[in-house]
């Protein structure tokens, strides 16, 4: 049943929650995804989507560039940021169980037009954040086997090969089904975590007190000496301050850049249709994945910065390169191969979260309802999951690493800030509806939530935003020339075939 019309008309969340209920219409047409996933799976999920370049490489560059060793503190600040979405996140992913996440949410709350867009951001994130680090991937391979850069580096990059192949082999692990992406993942995830383990355990035996101290550098021009307006943060161009890194600017900069290491957890809430019991699983696997990640980070910035002074990190490998710098060799290599491993299950789960949020969209009538097809057997969006493969593996194939993560940095929290407002909206909205596990302090915690998120974004730089603004304006152009007609709450037929509606075969 939608409330109100046009652009804001909204679904009803009982129809949401009756939809994906097992008591709901029948699936004989292949809509629905099987429930299999317990909490540790959702961690595992978790913990495979969230531990990759952030922590390999992005901890190395923004400590030498921006923060020294306060990294510490702008991975906690990012961290807490998180942490109070995820917990905004556990109440809608526990009572609204589907695999739209927060595109349902905002269905549900705020409107068709904004679920859409939040949609748009989702696919943004994921796709971007796959190409990211498929890149990151073949960057270590080049590095451990000396491979040529114009195939598989960075700089004088022609055509990243590597990252084409890693891309395209996940991809269709990906669309054969999540039981197979669960075990490949799961034994990726223990050889990240056993990484960062080590690197907190045996790197402890060569931190310095001094190299952490002062633990926030005083405030310098930016190693660029100011470069372009377009690359200044958001609130420094917009009070015409000095360009600045390090200090308390610094840090602030580093916190919205390594928000980019807790991007991706969110992808727990997408698999609330697989869950056996979403009540319970959700808020586990969502609040279990953070915790674990904050605790590693937190634990391998403190370590890094402590073996090596901020000024020497390398910025390619800056987990290997500090045990090199120690004398530990091996160790250095050891990690590389690891890291290696540990970037492959992000790319899956990334490329998994994308097809889950594609199948919310077509199923409601947003984009063609065909494309969103579960495969009968694979139980799997399939279709959906074979054409983000081919566009994730285009832009990894040719757009730089740096600029596609702060596009994800800024993805994320703008979904995070969207949820927070639609748990506070719901609240009001619909006092009465079942929320097994609740957020507390409400409606305080979700307007800090996004008050919070906001003030990250606007650390990211001009032309991010820019970026950010034109693939929404194309959204928005998508949806005003297909989605809004076409749309289930409009009288399109969304899913073929679905009953969910109550209405006869066409
Ligand atoms: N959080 C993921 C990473 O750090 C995207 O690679």
């Amino acid at each position: 049943m939608a409330a109100k019309t046009g652009l804001l008309r909204t679904k009803d969340v009982d129809d949401v929650i009756a939809q994906n209920s097992d008591e709901g219409p029948s699936d004989r047409h292949h809509t629905r995804l099987s429930r299999r996933l317990r909490a540790r799976d959702l961690m595992g999920f978790g913990i495979g989507i969230v531990i990759g370049t952030g922590i390999f490489t992005l901890t190395g560059v923004q400590a030498k560039n921006n923060a020294g060793p306060g990294i510490v503190i702008s991975f906690l600040l990012a961290g807490v940021v998180s942490l109070l979405a995820a917990l905004c996140y556990a109440e809608l992913a526990a009572a609204v169980p589907t695999a739209g996440s927060s595109y349902t949410y905002a269905y549900t709350t705020i409107g068709e037009v904004f679920a859409w867009v939040i949609a748009w951001d989702l696919i943004l994130e994921f796709s971007l954040g796959a190409a990211v680090v498929a890149r990151g991937w073949s960057g270590y391979l080049q590095e451990a086997f000396g491979l040529p850069r114009a195939f598989f580096g960075e700089e004088g990059s022609v055509v990243n090969l590597g990252a084409v192949a890693i891309v395209l082999v996940l991809g269709a692990v990906a669309m054969v089904g999540i039981k197979e992406s669960k075990w490949v993942t799961n034994a990726l995830v223990v050889v990240k975590v056993s990484v960062c383990l080590f690197v907190i355990v045996v790197g402890a035996f060569f931190v310095k007190a001094s190299n952490l101290v002062p633990l926030i550098p005083p405030t310098a021009p930016p190693a660029d000496g100011g470069g372009s307006r377009l690359t200044q943060p958001l609130w420094q161009f917009a009070s015409g301050v000095e360009p600045a890194a390090f200090g308390v600017p610094g840090l602030l900069v580093a916190a919205a850049v390594v928000f980019f290491a807790y991007s991706g957890f969110e992808a727990v809430a997408n698999l609330g249709e697989e869950s056996r019991d979403p009540a319970k699983d959700m808020p586990r696997g969502l609040l279990g994945t953070l915790v674990i990640c904050t605790l590693l980070y937190v634990g391998v910035c403190v370590v890094l910065t402590g073996m090596v002074k901020y000024t020497d990190l390398s910025e390619g490998a800056p987990l290997s390169d500090a045990f090199d710098q120690v004398g530990l060799g091996w160790a250095g290599l050891l990690i590389g191969i690891a890291a290696i491993a540990g970037l492959t299950s992000v790319i899956l789960v990334d490329i998994v979260a994308v097809g889950r949020i594609g199948f919310a969209v077509c199923r409601d009538g947003l984009l063609p309802p065909s494309v969103g097809r579960i495969h009968p057997r694979w139980r799997t969006p399939y279709r959906f999951t074979a054409i983000a493969t081919v566009v994730i593996a285009v832009l990894a194939a040719f757009v730089p690493l740096a600029t596609l993560a702060e596009m994800v940095s800024i993805g994320t929290l703008f979904a995070f800030f969207v949820v927070s407002i639609a748990v506070a909206v719901l609240r009001r909205t619909k006092p009465r509806m079942p929320r097994p596990f609740r957020t507390p302090q409400v409606p305080l915690l979700p307007i800090v939530s996004a008050l919070l998120c906001l003030a990250l974004m606007t650390s990211l730089a001009v032309e991010t935003w820019l970026r950010f603004l034109v693939w929404l304006a194309v959204g928005l152009a998508i949806y005003l020339g297909y989605g809004r007609r076409h749309a289930v709450l409009a009288g399109g037929r969304g899913r073929a075939g679905d009953r969910a509606e109550g209405e006869p075969e066409g």
